[in-house]
């Protein structure tokens, strides 16, 4: 906006110049033609309003100017109402990166009328993560997090307070804890079992789409492990379809929340789908809990939705849970554990798949330390030590997530000598951050070899302490969900590795390069493989014959 207005200044000095020399805002050339000093009342009136206007206008500019010079991180210059939002293209997490090579590692820009910070190096990420991070713990009030989160009665879109602390300990203790994950096993492995035989009872003359396979590996484990039952065909594809949905409202850069009173046209047709999305949601997980109530059987083992009813009941609690809560949890449980596995093994079999060095070497190890006697079991991962790095560096590369977001709500900030004003959003861009090269050397090359040197060993259940790898998040907010993850996408890539051998089919090769189409798509919050992987393959294991 300055270059706009420094253009327009020059028309309003000289207009002060003519005011003052012939006490009018009119052109010289018609001044000349005025008679001298015959002036009424109201146009000396008239010349004090424009010049006090006048002068009015250069000291906000400057007041302007000033504060966006002297307090705030540098960055691109904004555009009237819309801000900085044309910048952000079809790939957010690469424009921002690009404009940080410009700006720097901490950038401030406006995303229509929100000051928004996007931080895209670990050392500045340590600050608002670490140093800053109870004051950033906070999530943006979205329209679509307000939607879907049954009005912030969840935890993974609420405010950080005791409420959201109440909740999040109920999940990482009832679902999450290792004791609880360990007593799970049993799910994961009939699931990943499932998932093979349809491998196995498939058209193999045909590719098969690697991301229709696993379509439903998260959801059904997620489900099992949450809901204590798998839902039928029907319903785990309304869960499937409700996810994607709910990831892409989630994501989105939703005008009405960044141009607020523009919100009412729904120019996006976003909140349209939010409500329409509502619906389904609200029908799905009352069901769920329905089901649960009528059920009432107390030698059925209990699951996280009795827990929550449980807790919902118990009037002594601190903060008592609705069932705007229940479904709320359930609600992110869901979004957690359904595609999150999948996208990290997408990406892993394609990275194996164009590096075959990568490949034999995966599978050299499983038949190292599982033999090709059996399937792998769960309790064989901890000794693939090579897999659990390939895992690691799709991680780094390919994180399902695009963005950490956080929300400086209640009080300004001083972050590394700029001071921070309240209602800031924040984004802390994954992508960049785990390609950094300062961090990483040979930063856009598939290397797995790096986690299991020195420094990569220091990347654990606990996270990086470099920030240079933020793919779960880090502080207050990190993903309580990080254990399961892993484990899902690191058993699922060994027995698909395991069991068969693959390759590409003809046509999914660039042929001028030979390179597979590694390109990605921003799917609101995540980021998925534009291009579905499809591969062929044929049985490794000849145990696996019973399967059909
Ligand atoms: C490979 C798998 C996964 C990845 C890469 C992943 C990544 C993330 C990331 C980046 C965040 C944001 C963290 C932050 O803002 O600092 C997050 C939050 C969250 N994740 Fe995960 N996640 C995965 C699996 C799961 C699973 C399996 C669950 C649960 C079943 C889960 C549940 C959650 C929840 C509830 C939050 C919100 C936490 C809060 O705001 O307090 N995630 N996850």
């Amino acid at each position: 906006m300055l270059p706009a207005i420094v253009s327009i200044l020059p028309h309003f000095v000289f207009g002060l110049a003519d005011c003052i020399i012939v006490g009018s805002c009119f052109s010289t050339k018609k001044t000349m033609e005025l008679e001298f000093p015959q002036r009424p009342v109201s146009e000396s009136v008239e010349f004090y309003v424009k010049f006090a206007s006048a002068l009015l206008f250069v000291v906000l500019v400057a007041a302007w100017s000033k504060k966006r010079k002297g307090r705030l991180p540098p960055g691109p210059f904004p555009l009237p109402i819309i801000g900085n939002l044309h910048m952000l293209g079809a790939l957010p997490h690469r424009a921002l990166a690009a404009l940080s090579m410009k700006h720097g590692p901490l950038m401030s820009l406006r995303l229509g009328s929100v000051l928004t910070l996007v931080v895209s190096s670990p050392e500045v990420a340590r600050e608002f993560l670490k140093t800053h991070d109870q004051l950033f713990a906070n999530k943006p009030p979205s329209a679509a997090a307000k939607h879907l989160s049954f009005n912030f009665s969840d935890f993974g879109f609420t405010s950080y307070s005791p409420y959201w602390r109440q909740l999040r300990k109920l999940c990482s203790l009832e679902l999450l804890s290792p004791r609880r994950l360990d007593y799970f096993r049993f799910i994961r492995e009939e699931e990943v079992s499932t998932m093979i035989r349809s491998i196995v009872n498939s058209d193999d003359s045909r590719p098969l789409n690697i991301n229709q396979t696993l379509a439903s590996l998260g959801t059904a484990i997620i489900c099992r492990m949450a809901f204590g039952r798998k839902y039928s065909d029907q319903d785990l594809r309304g869960f499937s379809s409700m996810v994607r949905e709910s990831f892409f409202l989630l994501g989105s850069f939703n005008i009405g929340d960044y141009i607020p009173y523009l919100d009412w046209m729904d120019l996006q047709g976003l909140n349209r789908r939010m409500k329409k999305l509502q619906k389904t949601q609200e029908h799905l997980l009352e069901k769920v809990i329905d089901e649960h109530i009528a059920r009432n059987d107390p030698n059925v083992t209990h699951d996280l939705v009795d827990i929550l009813l449980a807790a919902s009941a118990d009037k002594d609690r601190e903060f008592q849970i609705s069932r705007d809560g229940i479904k709320g949890v359930l609600f992110d449980m869901l979004l957690g554990g359904s595609d999150t596995a999948a996208i990290v093994i997408e990406w892993a079999m394609s990275e194996a798949l164009r590096n075959p060095p990568v490949m034999k070497k995966l599978q050299d190890e499983l038949e190292r330390v599982v033999g090709l006697g059996r399937m792998v079991c769960e309790s064989d991962l901890p000794r693939l030590v090579y897999l659990q790095a390939v895992v690691k560096e799709t991680l780094r590369l390919y994180a399902p997530g695009s963005f950490l977001t956080r929300y400086l709500s209640a009080q300004s900030c001083n972050v590394l000598g700029y001071e921070i004003p309240h209602n800031t959003l924040v984004l802390v861009n994954i992508w960049a951050i785990g390609r950094n090269p300062m961090s990483w050397q040979d930063a856009g090359n598939f290397r797995p070899e790096r986690f299991m040197e020195k420094v990569g060993s220091e990347i654990d259940a606990n996270g990086d302490q470099n920030f240079g790898f933020v793919s779960f998040g880090a502080g207050r907010r990190r993903c309580p969900g990080q254990q399961l993850g892993t484990l899902v996408a690191e058993f699922g890539l060994a027995q698909l590795l395991h069991c068969f051998n693959w390759r590409l089919p003809l046509d999914d090769i660039n042929r001028e390069n030979e390179e597979l189409d590694m390109t990605e798509m921003f799917c609101g919050i995540l980021l998925r493989k534009a291009r579905e992987l499809s591969a062929i393959s044929t049985p490794r294991l000849e145990c696996i014959a019973h399967l059909k």
